[in-house]
């Protein structure tokens, strides 16, 4: 079952410009920076209540961030809602006929497991769900 949003996932060209943006524009601290090597990219975590923005940096050209900005420039890229069950999840959007970007999950930054749908199959919005890694 999904429970919410999690967070709006953000790609940006660097991590170090926009952190300091972000923080002053949402009047919070970023609590977290990690990088993630298998998405190649940096993230970096600010919540607001009770959502996240997660910021995006790549660190390779090969990045799927690297490939957004390039064709659309900085901004939203994804968002994330959280499920209870993402094995579950992802079999009910199978069924539903969505199309995966990841037939399983894996892991994420911030302790979480994560898996993309298409953009193709959900009217162009690239749709992320995730769980706690627990
Ligand atoms: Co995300």
């Amino acid at each position: 079952m999904i429970s919410k949003i999690d967070h709006l996932g953000i790609a940006v060209k660097s991590l170090d410009e926009a952190i300091p943006l972000w923080e002053k524009m949402l009047g919070v601290k970023c609590e977290l920076i990690e990088e993630v090597p298998s998405q190649k990219v940096r993230t970096a975590f600010l919540k607001v209540g009770e959502v996240y923005i997660e910021l995006l940096e790549a660190t390779s050209e090969e990045s799927a961030i690297a490939k957004y900005i390039e064709k659309n420039g900085e901004g939203v890229q994804h968002v994330a809602f959280q499920t209870t069950d993402l094995v579950a999840e992802l079999a009910k959007s199978k069924e539903d006929g969505l199309r995966l970007i990841d037939e399983a999950p894996r892991p994420g930054a911030g302790g979480m497991n994560i898996a993309f749908l298409h953009p193709k199959s959900t009217r162009g919005v690239l749709t992320e769900f995730c769980a706690p890694n627990k």
